[in-house]
């Protein structure tokens, strides 16, 4: 764990990281748009980057999370074709130049990098059974690229309603579509994109709304909308991107993953959320799991994602008692048990973390699959700046990369833009 001392870097500037207005995206994608294909967009569509309150790599252990939108969106503006080629700017690979696939070559293992968040939502539209064809688009965002703040889903679920509404698929305008778009999501990442992700950021980039938390029940899909005006309680969620490289396709997150997965098939039940007993469910692990099985290490993993539900339900409850400021705690609890137990922290969200409360936070964690990206704090409205300057100063301490700042506000879901 790090210690965090005075800083001796006091003057450290802050860097916020500012959310782009929609008018703003808009005229941006299309501005590229017109840069890149000469060409006048059908539309521009855009989806939000997230934050969890609570429920980390539960998801995929059929439990519970809370996640939020950001105001930090991507755009995309989007023009369909009669044929099934896909041509793709992205103004944050400026030196990929146009890439293009051929829609009715992807498959599995065919296509990689940036564009295959992409052409894997047309993909998995039509492995569902909806007529779409290629199309030309540009991509801009303001989301935080690779901080854990979920730029990937965001991309998926721009295309994702794009698609919905340029082929008049019906999906966009009700929950239950948005839920099929965000499964259509979830395949192209897990199948296309090469990630093996729950469906958290994808639920939270097209099923959110603007001023709630969702509640998601991933046993279920269910989700309730949560009031989340932390300014009223003059409380702010403040998001600290560390700018430690984070990258989900790799084998870490695929082997908690599989861990999660024989633990819950050793002990019978069909995820581990189903897990009643956490004590004898943690004794029988012993006997349970196959030989070979690292036994302590399942025991932990099993113990995080057990408890980490339990902690979703406590700051569910918190919420609806109005004892805002109590979740602090709760948030600082999940950090030791993603730290400790599923062991997916690093020293910059350890120290972030660490930092941030002994500033003053309320309480702190990591956010999103971890091995860097970004932590958040609950932070009393009045200190966000000096806890902000607290955290930048310890890095520039530690010689660490300058964090960048935002302060998370729940904002609306994907969209036209
Ligand atoms: C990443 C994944 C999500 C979820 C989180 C951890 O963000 O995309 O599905 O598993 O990690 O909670």
């Amino acid at each position: 764990m790090s210690t965090p001392s005075t800083p001796t870097h006091p003057g450290t500037p802050v860097e916020w990281l500012e959310a782009w207005t929609p008018a703003e995206g808009a005229a941006r994608a299309t501005a590229a748009f017109h840069a890149a294909f000469a060409a006048e967009p059908a539309g521009v569509w855009s989806a939000p980057g997230r934050a969890n309150v609570i429920g980390e790599h539960t998801d995929y252990n059929g439990g519970l999370c809370l996640p939020m939108a950001l105001p930090h969106r991507t755009y995309l503006a989007l023009r369909p074709r009669e044929d099934d080629v896909v041509r793709l700017v992205s103004a944050q690979e400026p030196q990929a130049g146009v890439w293009t696939a051929d829609l009715a070559q992807v498959a599995p293992g065919s296509v990689s990098g940036w564009g295959s968040y992409v052409v894997g939502v047309a993909w998995a539209l039509r492995q569902a059974g909806f007529t779409v064809a290629g199309f030309d688009a540009v991509v801009d965002s303001c989301v935080p690229y690779g901080a854990g703040l979920s730029s990937s889903a965001a991309l998926e679920s721009a295309v994702a309603v794009a698609l919905d509404e340029v082929h008049g698929l019906g999906l966009g305008g009700d929950d239950a579509g948005r839920a099929r778009l965000a499964e259509v999501c979830v395949r192209a990442e897990n199948d296309i994109a090469g990630a093996n992700t729950g469906g958290m950021d994808q639920a939270a980039a097209l099923r959110t709304r603007e001023g709630f938390a969702l509640m998601l029940d991933t046993r279920d899909g269910s989700t309730r909308h949560i009031p989340f005006d932390l300014a009223a309680h003059d409380l702010a969620l403040l998001v600290i991107d560390t700018r430690a490289e984070h990258q989900l396709v790799d084998g870490q997150y695929a082997a908690r993953r599989a861990t999660c997965e024989e633990a819950a098939t050793a002990l019978g039940v069909s995820t581990l959320r189903e897990v009643t007993d956490l004590d004898g469910a943690l004794e029988r692990l012993g006997q349970a799991l196959p030989p070979g099985a690292e036994v302590e290490v399942s025991r932990r993993r099993v113990r995080h994602v057990v408890t980490e539900i339990a902690r979703v339900e406590l700051v569910d409850d918190l919420l609806a008692a109005d004892q805002v400021e109590e979740v602090g705690a709760v948030l600082t609890a999940a950090h030791a048990s993603l730290r400790d137990d599923y062991e997916v922290s690093c020293r910059e969200l350890d120290l972030a973390v660490d930092t941030a409360i002994a500033a003053g936070s309320l309480g702190g964690r990591m956010v999103g699959g971890g091995f860097g990206g970004s932590a958040i704090a609950l932070v009393r409205d009045s200190e966000v700046e000096q806890v902000a300057a607290t955290v930048a100063a310890a890095f520039a301490d530690a010689a660490l990369e300058a964090p960048g700042f935002l302060v998370a506000t729940p904002a609306s879901p994907a969209g036209r833009s």
